[in-house]
């Protein structure tokens, strides 16, 4: 199927209001529907899921330290839209097919709120997950001002949710970066970048089984999900108009597996402002930007001196990363920008020397150290699957770090793939990577480096909350448990994998 490129404009998801909102908190309402909505003019319109019946969901504006509740509601049908896999963990027969959780990513927030995979519900909760606690979440937004997004996260179906459309934004703000002076309003867009690929009726394609079918299956779990076209807010292949200034653009790559290499066929530099915690110390230019599911980056583009141009954002990422297939005529495309408005008034907006302190955390400071591996496995079916520290979802919690503490975690990859590693609750810094020596790990359970220090790239040095594990390297985080104790999980986002036994319970004790 052949689709016309930058055939139509890209939306912009509705910010959300508030059902109430006084001095004391905020509270919102937001109901999962599946519906008809157009994702490309030559094609029919597909039906997708999403919240509040958008794909993506309405952008959630807070201010940092508001006090929200949002009642999350599932009004799906019970029939899934797309082929479920029974034999992973927690989509077995014994439970509803269609289970909705939401977690909001990035989001510092209470156990009972950050959506739990085995917190899950149906329509009007008539059946629940064993962690499900309660339909109306509370988020005291403490985090630093960034570019966070909520997405589905049940259990074993998470591909296929967020596939299905469950994503949007979610947005905390505060004073300080306002006073900054960054393009702002129409100015300040997100951009949520997806890969997908359609039947020739318009509907949604994932497959059924893997390149190597499963011949006792009817339905397969795919060890990776690539689709053939790209799509920027639920559009294939858009295009922006653009006036002759400075814009915001916050970058997220909410695709299952797709990693993105994002540059600008203009050759102009990107000045990273943001990543996925927020405000970094000052921007970056750069002429590239990778970024792993579920990373984000936040980017200004001066269009100032490029009236009457158009520009290609362009992909350059192989898929999977980084030893799969090159990117072809059509992935390597994400979207265009027309410089083609009057400006209507004068760019007053800055890209600011500074933007805010960047404390580092030492690594004097951390009392545990924790040595993780990333492995691959086999199944019974001869299908590979991954795992985290050798051990299943199921297996008993073996990260327990103590509020107050810091850790650091060196993300061992015995694997051939690059995989985003995500914790929940906090954010992270990324100390840096070094390769070692898989086999003599593999025999002798010792860390032999055979290469030097590598440090985070310019692009990583800020506060993460997901970050990619390379191949054969040692990756190695430290992070602080500062705010709430309980149970989450940390995980690869990739979904192929994360629903597929790549995450592990984690628990903050006092
Ligand atoms: Cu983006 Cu555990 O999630
Ligand atoms: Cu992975």
């Amino acid at each position: 199927m052949n689709l016309t490129k930058f055939a139509d404009e890209l939306p912009i998801p509705a910010i959300l209001s508030p059902l109430q909102k006084n001095r004391n908190y905020t509270y919102y309402e937001v109901k999962m529907t599946e519906f008809k909505q157009s994702l490309h003019s030559e094609l029919n319109d597909t039906t997708v899921w999403g919240y509040e019946n958008g794909y993506p969901g309405p952008t959630i504006e807070v201010e940092q330290g508001e006090k929200v509740f949002i009642k999350w509601i599932n009004d799906l049908p019970d029939k899934h839209l797309l082929p479920v896999d029974y034999t992973v963990h927690g989509a077995h027969r014994d439970v509803p097919e269609v289970r909705t959780v939401v977690h909001v990513h990035g989001a510092c927030v209470e156990w009972e709120s950050d959506g739990y995979p085995e917190a899950w519900f149906t329509k009007g909760y008539l059946q629940v997950g064993r962690y499900f606690r309660k339909p109306v979440y509370q988020y005291d937004n403490g985090n630093r001002p960034s570019t966070l997004w909520y997405h589905d996260h049940t259990l074993g179906i998470t591909r296929l949710n967020i596939y299905a459309g469950l994503a949007g934004f979610y947005f905390i703000r505060n004073q300080q970066e306002r006073l900054l002076n960054l393009p702002c309003e129409k100015y300040d867009i997100p951009l949520m970048l997806q890969d997908k690929t359609f039947n020739p009726d318009g509907s949604l394609y994932y497959p059924r089984q893997p390149d190597k079918p499963v011949s006792e299956m009817e339905t397969s779990i795919v060890p990776e999900f690539i689709g053939e076209t790209i799509l920027v807010n639920g559009k294939v292949w858009p295009y922006l108009k653009v006036e002759p200034r400075k814009y915001r653009f916050r970058l997220l790559n909410a695709a299952n597996t797709r990693f993105f290499r994002i540059t600008l066929d203009s050759d102009q530099p990107l000045y990273q402002i943001a990543t996925d915690g927020g405000l970094m110390e000052h921007p970056i230019g750069v002429k590239d930007i990778l970024l792993a599911p579920a990373e984000r980056a936040e980017c200004i583009f001066d269009f100032s001196n490029l009236y009457g141009k158009n520009i290609i954002m362009k992909n350059g990422a192989p898929a999977p990363y980084p030893g799969g297939e090159p990117v072809n005529e059509n992935t390597s495309i994400i979207m265009q920008f027309r410089v083609m408005l009057p400006l209507t008034s004068i760019d007053t907006s800055v890209i600011p020397a500074y933007l805010q302190p960047y404390p580092k955390l030492k690594e004097q400071s951390a009392s545990k150290i924790r040595f993780l591996t990333l492995n691959d496995m086999m199944d019974s079916f001869g299908r590979e699957y991954m795992l985290l520290n050798n051990k299943s979802w199921d297996a008993p919690i073996t990260e327990t770090p103590t509020l107050g503490s810091t850790e650091i975690w060196y993300l061992i990859n015995l694997t051939d793939d690059s995989h985003p590693i995500h914790l929940h609750l906090i954010d992270f810094q990324l100390l840096d990577r070094r390769n070692f020596d898989v086999e003599k790990f593999n025999q002798e359970k010792i860390i032999h480096y055979t290469g030097a220090v590598q440090p985070p790239e310019l692009q990583e040095q800020g506060w993460k909350d997901t970050v990619s594990a390379n191949p054969k390297q040692v990756t190695r985080i430290i992070m602080k448990f500062h705010s709430y104790t309980g149970l989450y999980v940390w995980h690869c986002h990739i979904l192929e994998h994360e629903d597929y036994e790549m995450m592990r319970p984690y628990i903050v004790i006092r």
